[in-house]
């Protein structure tokens, strides 16, 4: 028998102990400290572990795991974590994601996955759906926004500069330029200067008061860079931008790049699967106008980490960009089977559709709709609680569930570790307009309007120092 297996009573050992692991988990994160001080003298004897020479067997395992694994980790599924845009799994998806684990099936082409393969083309046909694409569109599960953002634009090079794949950049022509916007996520320039378009060519337009991209100012950018002899080639819009959720004027992008002639790159990595919703539709219906989108099922789906998605409104182009011949890879093609690695980068690939179909079938998209809902709901009750308050200031308007706030006359940085440390919430820091602030974004299906009141009545005492008493001196930051 392999030494790499476990022995029935080990499985059942192991079955039960992950039983208790996980149920154990789920009831300690009421009382959790939400961003646990990491105990070093045990992460430093982790790190200086030898690689053992003998297995320390099944029980032994679980206890590390539960005394120095899980008590390190910052508990992300906590009602009141709510920074960056990262939020709790649902409840299915550790259950799914042993499941692809025991099957491990290869998503690359159909013959090692094929129910992975079917699974994921649903997946990828509901989410086009959501976002208005057309039958013709495609696209595959990513390891996240960044990732799908980098492929769409390989996607959008191999569309739009003829003789890509056989000379790359690397002949005479004109300096390709992508426009996005200042509030863009980082990922937009981390792709152009992976793919060589070099951070030079990228254009960081400016946006208008609710931190929107300009298209006055994009359309003068454009005309600019065709005068100076550069070729524009792309726009990356986002529909949801990371720091207040703005939604770029994605009617007016994509009238302006149907005109110019260039690829609309939609990054929807927070915003997009809002669409969900009836009420955000009228903001962020352009996304289906898009040439490409990026989505992320790991942020507002809540799989587990990973799960990004990229779809192409025109999948042939799609396939275009990474669809490469190789003998000892050859299948009989399935029109119904796809094969993955014709779609993306990657060969060996896990199966990351199933954690995102098994929770839609598991809750119902009305139980995804229902919670990002009530995620808008809680982000405008803690906007109105901070505008009802002197000395909070909001610094955006709120369109999605990000909230961006000042406090006046504290340190920020010691503020939010101060909200950190009593176990209030754990916020983001955020920068708008050279002004710094507290951000605090509703990606947690967790969250309950009882969390936000006792955020905001922590941000009132903030707010309102106590008197100073006599001799003593005051400090900027509640302690
Ligand atoms: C607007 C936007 N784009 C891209 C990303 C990157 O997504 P990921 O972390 O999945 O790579 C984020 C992450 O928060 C985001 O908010």
């Amino acid at each position: 028998m392999s030494e790499l297996l476990l022995t029935d009573e080990e499985r059942d050992r192991a079955g039960t102990r992950l039983l208790t692991l996980l149920n154990g988990h789920e009831r300690g994160i009421p009382a959790a400290q939400v961003l646990p001080e990491p105990d070093r003298e045990t992460l430093t004897a982790l790190l200086s572990d030898p690689m053992p020479e003998d297995g320390i067997g099944v029980d032994a395992l679980f206890d590390r795991w539960e005394h120095e694994i899980l008590p390190n980790s910052t508990t992300v599924a906590h009602p009141r974590f709510l920074a960056y845009v990262l939020g709790p799994p649902n409840g299915i998806g550790p259950y799914a994601e042993a499941v692809a684990a025991a099957i491990n099936q290869n998503c690359n082409f159909w013959q090692l996955s094929p129910a992975a393969s079917v699974v994921e083309r649903a997946v990828l046909e509901w989410l086009a759906e959501v976002v208005g694409f057309p039958s013709s569109a495609k696209g595959i599960l990513t390891g996240g926004g960044s990732l799908a953002t980098l492929q769409a634009l390989a996607a959008a090079l191999h569309d739009r500069v003829p003789g890509f794949r056989a000379t790359g950049l690397q002949r005479p022509a004109p300096a390709l330029v992508v426009y996005t916007s200042v509030e863009a996520h980082r990922s937009v320039d981390k792709a152009a200067a992976i793919l060589g378009i070099g951070l030079d060519h990228v254009r960081h337009i400016p946006t208008d008061s609710q931190h929107r991209m300009d298209v006055t100012a994009l359309t003068e950018a454009i005309a600019a860079d065709r005068s100076a002899g550069r070729q524009p080639w792309c726009v990356v819009a986002t529909c949801g931008t990371v720091n207040t959720g703005a939604v770029d004027p994605l009617d007016a992008i994509a009238d302006l790049c149907a005109e110019q002639d260039l690829w609309l790159h939609v990054d929807g990595a927070y915003g997009a699967l809002f669409l969900l919703c009836e009420e955000m539709r009228a903001v962020m219906g352009g996304c289906a106008r898009a040439d490409s989108i990026s989505l992320d099922p790991h942020k507002t789906l809540f799989a587990p980490l990973e799960a990004g998605c990229l779809l192409v409104r025109d999948g042939a182009k799609l396939r275009d960009a990474y669809a490469f011949d190789s003998s000892y890879l050859t299948v009989a093609e399935d029109p119904l089977l796809t094969d993955y690695m014709d779609y993306g980068p990657q060969l060996s690939r896990g199966f990351k559709a199933l954690k995102v179909w098994s929770a839609l079938q598991a809750f119902g998209v009305n139980a995804f709709r229902t919670t990002m809902a009530r995620t808008l709901d809680l982000a405008r009750r803690l906007a109105d609680g901070i505008e009802a308050t002197p000395g909070l200031t909001l610094l955006a308007p709120v369109t999605l569930t990000a909230v961006c706030f000042a406090i006046d006359g504290v340190d920020h940085t010691a503020a939010l570790q101060a909200l950190a440390a009593d176990n209030t919430a754990l916020l983001g820091p955020v920068l708008l307009d050279g002004r710094h602030g507290i951000r605090a974004c509703i990606t947690n299906h967790r969250t309950t309007p009882a969390d936000i009141d006792l955020i905001l009545d922590r941000l009132k005492a903030m707010s309102s120092p106590p008197v100073e008493p006599a001799g003593r001196p005051l400090s900027t930051v509640d302690q």
